[in-house]
C-alpha cells in the first residue's frame, strides 16, 4: 500500500479490514496477481494529468483467483469459482492484496487449464493488444503489422495475437531477446540496437508502438495509405496527431486508452486456452518483494510480466 505518491520507498504491506463484496460484487481469494507499468506509474504520479488513484491505495491491477463471497444481486457466479480480472484503481483498490472485491463487469471465469498464474498475466497487458489490434486498427489475415515492444508483455502479447488472425509480422526489440521475439511467431525482427525501423524499405498496415517509442510522424512514413499508428501511451502530442492525421489523410492514429469489461477477458481467456496467449513471466515474488519489483520494471531491466504470489 502507499499513502503518498512517490518511488519505491512509499510502498509498505499492511494488514487492513478485509473487504466486503457490495451487492454486484464479488470477494475474491487472490492467489496471483501480476505487475504493469500502470502500477509504478500511478503509485509515483506520473499519471496525474490523467488519472490518480485515491489514497491510501493498493498497488497493482491483475489478478486471478477464487470466489470466497458473492454479493446479494450477482449472478452467475458462486464460491469457489476461479476467476481472474483487472481492477480500477480510482478508489484505492489495488491486486496486492490477500481479498478483492470487484464487480462483475471486471471478472471472467479461468478456464480449465490455465493456470492462476497465467491468467493474472492476460487483462491489462493481452487486453491492450487485442483492442488496440483487433478492435482499433481492425488487423485481419493477410495484413502486415509492425510491433515494437516486442519482448515486453504488451508486444508479444500483439505478437501472438496478430499471428493468430493470420496477419504477417515484423518484430522490434533488443539483441538480447530477438530469439525469442522470433520463437513467439514474429515472421520478421528488427533489432533496435543495430537497426531503425523508421528507416526500413516496407510499409506496414498497422505500426503497434507497444514500446510508445516512436512518434506518428515518424511512423507514417511506414504505414500503408489508409494504415494505423497506435501507440500505448496516449500523450498530449499523440492526440494532436490523430486530430491532424484525420483532417490531412486516411492514416489514422490511436492514443490509446485500454478499456476493461468482462467480453474483452473472456476473450482473452479463450485465447489463453487455446494456448494463442502464452505469458512469458520475467520473476515471481512474495508482497514484500513488490518494490523491488516495481523499481526493476521502471528501470526496463524486466523482459516478461512478475507475478506476485499471495500463497
Ligand atoms: N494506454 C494504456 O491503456 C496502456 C495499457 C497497457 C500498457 N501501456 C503502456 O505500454 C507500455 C508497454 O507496456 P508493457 O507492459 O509491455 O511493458 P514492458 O513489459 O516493460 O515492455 C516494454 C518493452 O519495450 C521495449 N523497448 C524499450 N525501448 C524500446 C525501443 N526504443 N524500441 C523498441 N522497443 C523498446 C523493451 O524491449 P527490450 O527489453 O527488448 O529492449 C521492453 O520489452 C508501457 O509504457 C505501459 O505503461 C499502456
Amino acid at each position: 500500500m502507499f499513502d503518498r505518491y512517490g518511488d519505491e520507498s512509499v510502498l509498505s504491506v499492511r494488514e487492513i479490514a478485509q473487504p466486503v463484496a457490495a451487492p454486484d460484487e464479488v470477494l475474491v481469494r487472490v492467489r496471483v496477481a501480476s505487475l504493469n507499468p500502470v502500477d509504478f506509474k500511478l503509485r509515483a504520479g506520473m499519471l496525474r494529468w490523467l488519472r490518480m488513484p485515491r489514497l491510501p491505495a493498493i498497488t497493482g491491477k491483475d489478478f486471478a483467483g477464487e470466489i470466497a463471497a458473492v454479493g446479494a444481486d450477482v449472478k452467475g457466479y458462486a464460491v469457489g469459482d476461479r476467476v481472474f480480472g483487472s481492477i480500477d484503481p480510482m478508489r484505492g483498490k489495488g491486486a496486492c492484496a490477500e481479498f478483492v472485491a470487484i464487480s462483475t463487469k471486471l471478472i471472467a471465469r479461468t478456464p480449465d487449464g490455465v493456470s492462476d498464474e497465467r491468467a493474472a498475466c492476460l487483462p491489462v497487458a493481452s487486453g491492450t493488444a487485442l483492442q488496440a489490434l483487433r478492435d482499433i486498427a481492425g488487423l485481419r489475415a493477410g495484413q502486415s503489422v509492425l510491433i515494437t515492444g516486442a519482448s515486453g508483455a504488451v508486444g508479444a502479447s500483439g505478437v501472438q495475437i496478430a499471428k493468430h488472425l493470420g496477419a504477417k509480422v515484423t518484430g522490434v526489440c533488443s539483441t538480447s531477446n530477438v530469439e525469442y521475439v522470433r520463437s513467439i511467431g514474429a515472421d520478421a525482427v528488427i533489432d533496435y540496437k543495430s537497426a531503425e525501423w523508421s528507416e526500413v524499405e516496407a510499409r506496414y498496415d498497422v505500426v503497434f508502438d507497444a514500446a510508445a517509442s516512436s512518434t506518428f510522424g515518424t511512423a507514417r512514413k511506414r504505414l500503408t495509405d489508409a494504415g494505423w499508428y497506435v501507440n500505448t501511451v496516449p500523450r498530449p502530442a499523440v492526440f494532436a496527431a490523430a486530430a491532424w492525421a484525420r483532417v490531412t489523410s486516411k492514416q489514422r492514429c490511436s492514443p490509446f486508452m485500454l478499456t476493461t469489461d468482462a467480453a474483452l477477458l473472456t476473450a482473452l481467456a479463450e485465447l489463453a486456452a487455446r494456448e494463442v496467449l502464452v505469458p512469458r513471466i520475467a520473476r515471481r515474488v512474495a508482497l514484500d518483494q513488490v518494490p523491488d519489483a516495481q523499481r526493476a520494471m521502471a528501470a526496463g531491466t524486466l523482459s516478461g510480466k512478475v507475478c506476485v504470489t499471495l500463497d
